[in-house]
């Protein structure tokens, strides 16, 4: 099998890389190689690799810049997998995309399910949605993994930038009124391994599943957590402070769903595989990030 992985360099599609090379030959691409906002440079690159297989982590991730750049989001987040679903229809190929708890809004009465109401409330969000119902729309052979919060010992994400602050001795501000599912790289990227050791890439339809680690927790809980356990493990001299602030005291361009907690058990049920709680994850990932920087 001859799988095509995009944003190779990115937060997730690092933690993909060494789980995809087993599966097949691998050909990973990233910016240098090919520039998605360029619909005929994605074409050729897709004619001259051939893939059996897409995994497609590229996307415009800025949440707020994409409140300024609507088409750059639309492009990246709905015209390309858009793009790519149609070439695996042409070519019999497969397709595996993820996208975000932000397609969901409003008050959250229960963790989300994969047939939930969808009301996006940003930019992002709305470009997300788009890239799913175009995924679906063509009669791809795909996955959609839709997921949350994603964390990674790299740098780039709000845990090690927690994490920097916090080793810098800086006390922290973070909101309290959001609540959802922080999940590890490390934890998607085995969920996808799986699901393809499993041969759960549909045929000539799309199936959409939530992966997500488990809990239900807030940003300001979440680096409370980090903080404290960084402390306990001598990774920090100190334990900083983790004000909790409200999510009007932190304005931000983009307006986040208050709840956007994912329910799993779809997938779950399908592998026979349990998920790791947040605080197991968060913990391994700590210990990843103390042999990176400490
Ligand atoms: N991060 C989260 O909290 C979160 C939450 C829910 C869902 N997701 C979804 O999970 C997936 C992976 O997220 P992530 O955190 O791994 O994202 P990421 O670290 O931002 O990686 C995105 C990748 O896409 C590449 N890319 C962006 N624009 C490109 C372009 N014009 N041409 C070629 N490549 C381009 C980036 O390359 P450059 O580095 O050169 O820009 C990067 O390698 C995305 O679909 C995202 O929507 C993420």
């Amino acid at each position: 099998m001859r799988i095509l992985l995009t944003g190779a360099q990115g937060q997730l599609g690092r933690h993909l890389q060494p789980l995809l090379a087993g599966h097949g030959e691998l050909i990973c691409v990233d910016r240098d190689e090919c520039d998605f906002t360029d619909e005929s440079a994605t074409a050729a690159l897709l004619n001259d690799v051939e893939p059996n297989l897409i995994v497609n982590p590229a996307a415009m991730t800025a949440v707020d810049l994409a409140e300024d750049e609507p088409q750059l989001a639309d492009r990246l987040n709905h015209r390309l997998p858009s793009q790519l679903a149609e070439w695996c229809v042409q070519h019999q190929a497969a397709l595996i995309h993820y996208s975000t708890d932000y397609v969901f809004g409003g008050t959250q009465t229960h963790p989300w399910r994969e047939d939930d109401p969808q009301t996006p409330q940003s930019v992002y969000g709305t470009s997300k949605q788009a890239g799913e119902q175009a995924i679906i729309a063509s009669g791809a052979s795909a996955l959609i993994l839709r997921t949350a919060w994603l964390y990674s010992a790299l740098p780039g994400n709000f845990l090690t930038a927690i994490l920097n602050k916090a080793k810098a001795g800086e006390d922290l501000s973070v909101v309290f009124d959001q609540v959802g599912s922080p999940t590890w790289a490390q934890s998607l990227a085995e969920a996808t391994h799986v699901l393809i050791s499993q041969n759960h890439v549909p045929q000539a339809q799309t199936m959409c599943l939530h992966v997500v680690n488990h809990g239900a927790v807030s940003w300001h809980a979440f680096a409370q957590r980090a903080v404290s356990l960084a402390y306990q493990h001598g990774w920090i001299d100190r334990e900083v402070k983790v004000r909790a602030v409200s999510s009007d005291e932190w304005p931000q361009k983009a307006k986040r769903p208050s709840g956007s907690v994912l329910d799993c058990s779809q997938y779950e049920t399908l592998t026979g595989q349990h998920l790791a709680s947040f605080d197991e994850a968060l913990a391994k990932c700590l210990l990843q990030w103390s042999k990176r920087t400490c």
